[in-house]
């Protein structure tokens, strides 16, 4: 019997040792060590044994029960840490794969020059205010001192909806919405930007929709030299401090006097080149004092308070800016040209 008992241990031992998975592992222990098993069935004829051996008998059959589970819980061990290392090894990320560059977006070239424009007059205590892209012809123009049938409705081809609806084709109507809003009480300190809309047909300077900049002050005693003392800090601080600002004379139904403002050319620094046709001066906006008929209608006292305003193309500050030669690529979103504004950081 102690030599079958043996037998029996070493076949366990023997085939443990070779089994190659968890399943065939608990055969194994169902075979040798379960109720049909073998052993058990070598400790049924136990009774056949002296009363002196069967103890030994009993004690050795223990011994071999331990010794292969002992045997099949060392190979468990080894084969479920062997399973987990396998799946490790198949899900294995490759880290040195380079990584896909996330895509990111910028801000439109316009954006940024309106948010810049914004900034700066920000800083010297403006606020920014907005107004309806559809207007009334009231705003747009006659609270602006163009009556019905005023020759200077033709500088500005307009988008006409009903007779007294239109596409404003101008920033101005923010100016008499804002000094309305104010009930003829002043300071008012306001930049205003904005889609503005014309009849013009589209080319490398002409867009039928547009961004336009307004300003408006009125307070007590503003001059026409708080104008040039701050179109000039603009002037300066939007193109470089080396740059030189000029009035010009010009005609603005709301505005008087109204003047136009140029500034120094950069390319051929005032000696006269193509991009300044030969005048070294560069047209960036119009300006004037706010229109005394235009203070009254919107409530101020024109005695009492006076004004100026200017208005300025964003399209037109970034294509010198940045020298583009067609306001048609603001619009047309070729992302080639877009990217160039991106702020690489
Ligand atoms: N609204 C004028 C234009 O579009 C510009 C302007 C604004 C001129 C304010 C004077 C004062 O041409």
């Amino acid at each position: 019997m102690e030599q079958k008992l043996k037998e029996l241990q070493a076949e366990a031992l023997q085939k443990i040792e070779q089994a190659e998975e968890l399943k065939a592992l608990n055969d194994i222990r169902v075979a040798f060590l379960g109720k049909k098993g073998p052993i058990t069935e070598v400790l049924r004829g136990m009774g056949q044994l002296s009363a002196e051996e069967r103890p030994k008998m009993g004690a050795l059959a223990n011994e071999v029960r331990e010794a292969i589970s002992e045997k099949i819980e060392t190979k468990q061990k080894a084969l479920e840490a062997a399973a987990v290392e396998k799946q490790l090894a198949s899900e294995t990320i490759d880290i040195t794969l380079p990584g896909r560059p996330v895509k990111v977006g910028n801000h439109h070239p316009l954006t940024k020059v309106i948010e810049e424009i914004e900034d700066l007059f920000i800083g010297m205590g403006y606020k920014v205010a907005e107004g309806p892209e559809v207007e009334k012809d009231y705003y747009n123009f006659e609270a602006l001192n163009l009556p019905k049938g005023h020759p200077a409705r033709d500088m500005q081809d307009s988008f006409y909806i009903t007779e007294e609806l239109l596409l404003r084709t101008h920033t101005s109507p923010v100016q008499a919405r804002t000094m309305e809003k104010h009930e003829g009480k002043g300071p008012v300190k306001i930049i205003c930007p904005g889609k503005v809309y014309r009849r013009d047909n589209d080319d490398a300077t002409h867009s039928h929709q547009f961004m336009q900049i307004e300003g408006l002050v009125v307070d007590e005693n503003i001059t026409m030299g708080d104008l040039k003392g701050t179109l000039q800090v603009f002037a300066k601080k939007m193109f470089g401090e080396d740059r030189e600002i000029r009035l010009r004379p010009s005609f603005f139904p709301f505005t008087e006097p109204s003047v136009e403002m140029d500034i120094t050319c950069k390319i051929c620094g005032g000696e006269g080149c193509n991009v300044c046709k030969g005048t070294g001066w560069i047209e960036i906006l119009g300006a004037g004092m706010v229109h005394p008929n235009v203070l009254e209608m919107a409530g101020f006292d024109s005695k009492k308070y006076t004004g100026f305003a200017f208005g300025m193309g964003p399209e037109r500050i970034a294509m010198l800016k940045y020298g583009i030669d067609d306001i048609r690529h603001f619009y047309t979103n070729d992302i080639r040209f877009l990217k160039q504004f991106a702020v690489t950081e």
